[in-house]
């Protein structure tokens, strides 16, 4: 059965599905299709597992703390608003966000914003840290693991918005770089959207081609090409001004 809930104003079935009185025959209602990829979406979800952490829900710009890395970083917030403004035709047209920048500026509250947004617009997403969608690659080898690695690749390949955090974290030998590369790529041929993270340590010189260095050429080449310019957060860490 698809989605119970889905307000049909065609009176369709639960499969989504109308009846011909004349023919005596069932023929699929014009929401058929996207119900069936709604539920497609779900599967995936699901299979996979959201992972969506109680800080970083309902997030809105007229409430700590998204209001204040807006007055922080007003250039960062406002792309990011303008984005999630018209954000179901910019995530269906494979656009995405790179947030770069020290440590506890907001990069992450950000994204997550993008991503709750995203969800609201009716959109399938997955949020990953970088280091743990690695890990639980490498578990899915093992026999019987759940979920598979084909579930795996496929929800990371074909979810409206893959969400990946702090992408520079884990170290780059060849299997991470290889993984990092299959992930990206695929999205890239099938020009779906990511939204990623990516921190600068204090006292460096924030330099965008740096990630290159930890995920590889090619990547970031594909990278770039998917998300434009980073969005530049910089300063202090938050958590240290507050102690938070
Ligand atoms: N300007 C701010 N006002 C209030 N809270 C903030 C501000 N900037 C960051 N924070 C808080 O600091 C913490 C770190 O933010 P986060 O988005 O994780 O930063 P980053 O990903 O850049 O390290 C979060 O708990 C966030 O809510
Ligand atoms: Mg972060
Ligand atoms: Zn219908």
């Amino acid at each position: 059965m698809l989605d119970p809930d889905f307000d049909c104003p065609h009176g369709c079935d639960a499969n989504g599905f109308l009846f011909d009185e004349v023919t005596r025959s069932a023929y699929p209602c014009s929401c058929r299709e996207e119900r069936l990829r709604r539920r497609m979406h779900a599967d995936m979800e699901d299979n996979v597992g959201r992972y969506a952490p109680s800080r970083f829900q309902n997030l809105s710009f007229d409430a700590l703390p998204l209001s204040g890395i807006a007055e922080n970083h007003g250039a960062a917030a406002g792309t990011v608003r303008r984005f999630t403004s018209g954000i179901e035709a910019n995530v269906r047209a494979g656009r995405g966000l790179w947030l770069l920048g020290n440590k506890g500026t907001g990069k992450t509250t950000l994204a997550y914003y993008v991503a709750q947004q995203a969800r609201v617009a009716g959109l399938s997403v997955l949020t990953r840290n970088t280091t743990d969608l690695l890990n639980e690659l490498r578990e899915s080898y093992k026999p019987d693991a759940q979920p598979t690695t084909r579930e795996i690749i496929n929800a990371v390949t074909h979810v409206d918005l893959l969400h990946l955090e702090d992408v520079s974290v884990p170290r780059p030998n060849d299997w991470v770089l290889e993984q990092l590369y299959t992930i990206v790529n695929r999205r890239y041929e099938y020009n779906k959207a990511i939204v990623f993270t990516s921190d600068t340590p204090f006292g460096e010189k924030i330099n965008p081609e740096s990630l290159s260095d930890h995920v590889g050429g090619r990547t970031f080449s594909r990278l770039v090409q998917m998300v434009g310019e980073p969005l530049l957060l910089t300063g202090t860490d938050y958590r240290m001004q507050v102690g938070a």
